[in-house]
Formats: structure tokens, sequence, C-alpha cells
């Protein structure tokens, strides 16, 4: 073949050329514009070509490889504009995928309320184990065995090991506490409590407390009940009443029950009040010279008072939830309906 030929074959080749993907793109790319690519050669054939016909034959050759450098260029846009269209820009104006937040548990949104309101006067945090030994849960506590008393809260005991068993009550940290710690005391301790009672819509067998001691020279009951009715007018509003009523717990000397005054707005309130419109919300008294001399403090020249308060009933009221049982089944479409109230 003729030279002349071999460049008009080369330009019709370059001009017929056509690809969709990046493979054929190069392979072109490799054959007229690498650094071995088939134009080059024929730069230096123009020594053989006749005198008359070098400045055409020139031209050609300057012109294929225009028209390889065009084609390359042109293919390559073509590639990238369908490359780019094939990412799929989102419709920003379109509604987020919704993330679902957690909620707070209704008890620990009340624990941290009551937690909080004794925080600022004072009381600090203890927390200790939920699997007790017999003395601090009961006998510390005034409460030996065979005393009649421990028939008021029905245990469970670790098997095998008389010993031990599930906290029937936040009181084993009073004793925990007094028997680490020199007075003052002023302490709260919130936390899970045991009782071996038939589950259903008013009790179960755990459920929460938090519990109250303050242990220094001069305690009396005047400060016990400011201390509680400052609590009910944060919990329950600055209007809130309160009376005590006596009581008996084998580890305070005189006890008190203290009820709130909740109203009989209407058929419900008549319900949980038994008609007389004050709830019952703690138990408490002045701590009983017994517990602090078990404890190895001076009941001579120290006296306290201790309350402790039920948790799931306090938020059966604030959210009107009548069955405990719901406090305790994770039903997400109980637990997603609280939020912390402040
Ligand atoms: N521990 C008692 C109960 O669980 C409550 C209480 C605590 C009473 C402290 C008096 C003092 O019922």
């Amino acid at each position: 073949m003729d030279i002349f030929d071999q460049v008009n074959a080369l330009m019709s080749e370059i001009q017929q050329f056509d690809t969709d993907n990046a493979e054929g793109l190069e392979s072109f790319r490799i054959r007229f514009l690498g650094s071995k690519n088939i134009i080059k050669p024929l730069f230096s054939e123009i020594r053989n070509v006749p005198n008359d016909r070098k400045k055409e034959f020139g031209q050609k050759v300057n012109a294929l490889k225009q028209a390889a450098d065009e084609k390359f260029k042109s293919l390559q846009g073509q590639l990238k504009a369908s490359s780019d269209s094939n990412i799929e820009i989102p419709d920003l104006s379109l509604p987020g995928i919704p993330v679902a937040n957690g909620a707070f548990h209704p008890v620990r949104i009340i624990m941290d309320e009551v937690i909080d309101i004794f925080r600022r006067i004072g009381f600090d945090v203890a927390e200790d184990r939920e699997v007790e030994e017999d003395w601090y849960n009961f006998t510390a506590m005034n409460t030996p065995e065979d005393h009649p008393a421990r028939d008021m809260q029905d245990t469970f005991y670790v098997q095998n090991d008389p010993g031990r068993l599930l906290r029937t009550h936040t009181s084993s940290v009073q004793s925990r506490v007094m028997t680490t710690q020199k007075p003052p005391i002023r302490i709260i301790a919130p936390g899970r409590v045991y009782r071996n009672e038939t589950v259903s819509a008013r009790s179960h067998c755990q459920f929460h407390q938090v519990e109250g001691l303050y242990v220094a020279e001069g305690v009396s009951f005047a400060d016990l009940k400011q201390t509680i009715l400052y609590y009910a007018r944060e919990m329950y509003g600055p209007d809130a009443r309160i009376r005590l009523r006596p009581s008996y717990f084998p580890f305070t000397e005189p006890s008190a029950e203290v009820d709130v005054y909740w109203g009989l707005k209407d058929e419900t309130d008549y319900r949980i009040t038994k008609g007389t419109g004050w709830l019952e919300i703690l138990g408490c008294g002045m701590v009983d010279p017994a517990v602090l001399n078990n404890c190895g403090i001076d009941p001579e020249r120290y006296t306290g008072f201790a309350f402790g308060m039920g948790i799931e009933r306090q938020a059966m009221l604030k959210y009107r939830i009548d069955d405990i049982r719901l406090f305790f089944e994770n039903d997400k479409r109980f637990l997603s309906q609280f939020s912390a109230a402040k």
C-alpha cells in the first residue's frame, strides 16, 4: 500500500471510530496518541516522499494527528457526561429519613426529678447493691429475725444462702452508709427493690424507691417535716399541702406516713384517693436510736431522720398510668410517650 493510502486509511479509521466505554477510549488513545502511537513514524516517512508531494504529505499527517486529538477529546467529553448523568442527585426538597429518638423511661424521669430536688438542699446520692446481706436490710435496721415486721416485706432469699437476699427496700443503703461514714450524713439513695408479691395491676415484685437519710447533731422532727414539705412543693406545686399520719416502721421512732392533697376534681381522683382527696407518698420518721447504735453511731450525740418513697407510684399519678406492669414490659409504644418534664 502506498504511503498516502496508509494515511487515508488511518484517517477514515479515526473518523469512524466510536465507543461508549472507557476501555474503548483508552485503546484509541494508545493507538493514536500514546508514546508509541501509529502516527509518529509517519513523520519520518516524509523523506521517502517525492519532493513535489512532501508538503501535501506533511499536511495530511498533521491533519491525522489533529483528527485523533479532536476525536479523543470529544469522546472523552461524551463519556464523562453520560457517567455524570448516572449519578443520582437526591431531591433535596424531600423530607429526610426520620431518625427515631430514644425516650427516657418514666421511672427514670421521676427519679431524676426527686434526686434533683434533694440535691438542691445538699443531699448527696448514695448507691449500693441490690443483692444484699440480711444484716444490712433487716437486722441493722432494727428488724432481727423473728421480728413480726419482717412479714411486712415478703422477701426473696438467695437459694442455699439465708444470709443473702434481694433488698426489700432502699433502707439497706442507710445501714451501708452509716457503718462507713461519720455524721453529718445527708444522702438520698435511689434504686431498685424486690418483694415476693403476686404481680398485679397495683403491685409488682420489683419497683424503685428513693431513700433519704439525715444524721447530725440536733436533727429534729421539725426538720423532717419541713424537708418533706419542701419536697412536696417542689414536686407537686407551690400550693401543695401535706399531712402526717402516725405509722410504724421498725427503724424509725416516731414514724409517720405522709399524704399529699391531690384533690377531688374527677372520678379518677375519687378512685385513687379512696374518696378522701389525700394520697400517700412516703414513709418516714426519726432514725431509731437502736439503728444508730447498730451502725456504730452514738445515739446520745446524734439524731436523724429518714424517709423512703416509691417511684412507680408517683409516676402512675403523674402520668395517669393505671397498671404498674407497664413499667417493666419495655413496650416501645408505651415508653416513647414520655419525655423529661423540664
Ligand atoms: N423502707 C420503708 C418501706 O419500704 C420506707 C421508709 C424509709 C420508712 C425510711 C421510714 C424511713 O416501706
